[in-house]
This record gives C-alpha cells, structure tokens and sequence, in this order.
C-alpha cells in the first residue's frame, strides 16, 4: 500500500471519507500529537488501529468529533460541572471521560462502561471529523511505545506501507497529548496531565483530584500505566542538581564509541559548552511543544540521549515532566 501524506482540500475530504467508510485507517493532524484514526462504530476497523500500533487490547481509545457533533449520542448523561468544561476548553487538548455503554464498537473502551471523548480544535482535525461525521477512535499515530508524533513525516516513519493516508496540518502547536479528564464522579480527576492543567480545571469546576494509582491496583486509565514515549536509542535522566553525573555519562558514552546529546532547558545550554545539545525551551508551554520532536530528532543520530530534568513544576510542567520520565524508562 503506498501512504500518501496530503495537505485538506475538497478531494482530500473525500478520500477520506471513503477510506473511514471502508473501515481503513487514516492519520489526521491535531493540535496536540498526530492520531490514528478509524470509524468508531466499526469493530474491524477498531481492532485495524490496535494491530498496526501493536497496542495491548486492554488499552481504551480516545474517540474524536467536531465541534457540532451531538454529544448525546455517544454518552450516558454527566456530572453537572461538564457543561462549564466544556465551555471552557473545548474545542482543545482536554479529553473527557464520561458514563457511556454501548454507544461505539466495545473494543474502543475494552468493554468498559465509560467513553473518553475528545473535540480537537485544529482546523485539520475538525475538517476531516465534519467530513467523515462519525466518531473516530485515535489513539497518538506512534507504533506503541515509541516517541508520539508531532509531524507527518513522523508518522510515515512508523506507518510507510501501512495505512493509505496522512492528514497534513505541518507540526503540532501543544506538543503533548491532550489532558484525560475523568468525569463521571463529583469532582474531576486528571487521569493523564497535559496543557489543559489542574488549576485551570478546578477554576471552572469548583475542585479538581489528580489520580495516582495505589500499588498493585488496576489503573483507572491503562495508558498510564505501560512503559511509553520512549526514543529508539538509550536514555538516562538526571535531577535538575546532578549535572555533573550528566556530564560524566556523556564522556564515558564518548570514550566508548558512542554519540551523546544532552537534552536540557534552553537556561543551561550556556553553562554546559562543548557537547551536542537539545534546547527545551525556557517556558512550560515551549517545553512541551519541542519535547517529542527533539526526542524523534535526537534517535536518529545519538546512542544515547541524556535529559537533565527541568526546574520548574506545576502547571503545565507536570504533563512535560511525566512524559519526560516515562520516555526515560520511569527513573531519575
Ligand atoms: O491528544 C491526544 O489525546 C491524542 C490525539 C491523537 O487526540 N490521543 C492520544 O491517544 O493520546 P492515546 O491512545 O495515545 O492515549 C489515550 C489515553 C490512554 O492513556 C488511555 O488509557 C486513556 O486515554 N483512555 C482512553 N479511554 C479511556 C477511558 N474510557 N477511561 C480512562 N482512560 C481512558
Ligand atoms: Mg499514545
């Protein structure tokens, strides 16, 4: 199958809706990471994007639609507090997980009895979902564990061959994936951190949790909970104060034959000469913007990519600093 990557006009619009229709998967741009889509009602189509990822079945998807969709078709009621959420951040990087049985195929939420809905606010996004005008269930167009995509190219990498499709919007503006919000108690519960943060949350729905899983529970959001976003080559990270371990490790990687980078906010490039760098960025938002593409960029050149952990947290530092260790293999 040959994957054509195409910018959305009028024959773009219908190629894709006969790609959706004929249950195939094709890859749309959004604001956050780059998805993998297919219709949601569809059950071969469903199970398509979970062996092309190689995905673990028990992994829920996300399900995508524009911004005029009617949203009582896909759920199972919601808390009074959705309605402002929505409002507020939608369309935009903020999934909501709300009550919902058999509205898509079941596999979408592995047989669960809530529906995680997203409404992406780019123009691409919402073109192709009016386009289509049914839900599509996306996970990030990354094969699993690997970097998620922040450009076309970066899907075609993973998927050459593989789907017939790619939805050009150029690079993703947010950088990380959406914010998963769990909606179907009294007080929200972020699930999985991202731009759309806590405080912004709670500033609309009166109090907002953060979930973290208890040893040996079974997580409320599978995601979180396998190894993800890793690069291709080794990693290691270190805290913000070890910067000399950082160097050590970059010198013996040296020695030893390899090709180091060290990847680290734009306030120390200055202070660390003389080695290959990957500038993160000063800001939370920038950080979050460049980190998957740096982490893409570097693989293809380094052995090994040693991050040194960024100061600041909170906001949307948290969502930058989760992906940041996980893709780190989940230690300091
Ligand atoms: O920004 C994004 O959210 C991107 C773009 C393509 O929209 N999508 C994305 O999908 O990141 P994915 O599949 O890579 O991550 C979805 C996350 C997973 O952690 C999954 O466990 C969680 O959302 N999730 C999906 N449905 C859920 C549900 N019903 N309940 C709890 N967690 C759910
Ligand atoms: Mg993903």
């Amino acid at each position: 199958m040959e994957t054509e990557i195409r910018g959305f006009d009028a024959h773009t619009a219908r190629l894709a809706k006969k790609y959706i229709s004929a249950g195939d998967v094709v890859a749309f741009h959004t604001e956050t990471v780059y998805g993998l889509g297919a219709d949601a009602r569809n059950d071969d189509a469903v199970r398509k994007i979970f062996t092309l990822k190689g995905r673990p079945a028990d992994n829920p998807l996300i399900v995508h639609v524009h911004k005029d969709y009617d949203l009582s078709q896909l759920i199972d009621g919601e808390p009074s507090y959705a309605p402002a959420l929505r409002k507020a951040f939608l369309p935009g990087p903020l999934t909501i997980v709300y009550p919902s049985i058999d509205k898509v195929s079941r596999l979408v939420s592995c047989g669960g009895n809530t529906l995680a809905v997203r409404v992406p606010s780019s123009p691409i996004a919402q073109e192709f979902l009016r386009a289509v005008n049914v839900p599509i269930a996306a996970p990030s167009a990354n094969l699993s564990k690997h970097v998620s995509p922040v450009t076309a190219q970066h899907v075609y990498d993973d998927f050459q061959g593989k789907i017939p499709l790619i939805l050009d919007g150029g690079a993703c503006s947010g950088g990380i994936e959406s914010t998963v919000l769990d909606c179907t108690e009294e007080v929200p519960q972020i699930l999985r951190a991202g731009l759309v943060t806590r405080e912004m949350i709670a500033s609309v729905a009166g109090d907002c949790g953060v979930y973290q899983m208890a040893a040996g529970e079974k997580p409320k959001s599978p995601g979180i909970a396998y190894k993800h976003y890793s690069p291709r080559c080794k990693t290691a990270l270190f805290a913000p104060d070890c910067i000399a371990g950082a160097l050590n490790l970059y010198d013996e990687e040296e020695c030893s034959g390899g090709r180091a980078y060290i990847l680290c906010e734009s306030a120390l490039i200055s202070v660390i000469n003389g080695r290959r760098m990957l500038d993160l960025g000063a800001t939370g938002e920038e950080m979050a913007n460049r980190l998957y593409f740096l982490l893409r960029d570097g693989e293809r050149d380094a052995t090994l990519i040693i991050a040194i952990k960024p100061k600041e947290e909170g906001g949307v530092m948290d969502g930058v600093l989760n992906r940041l260790v996980r893709a780190c293999g989940g230690k300091v």
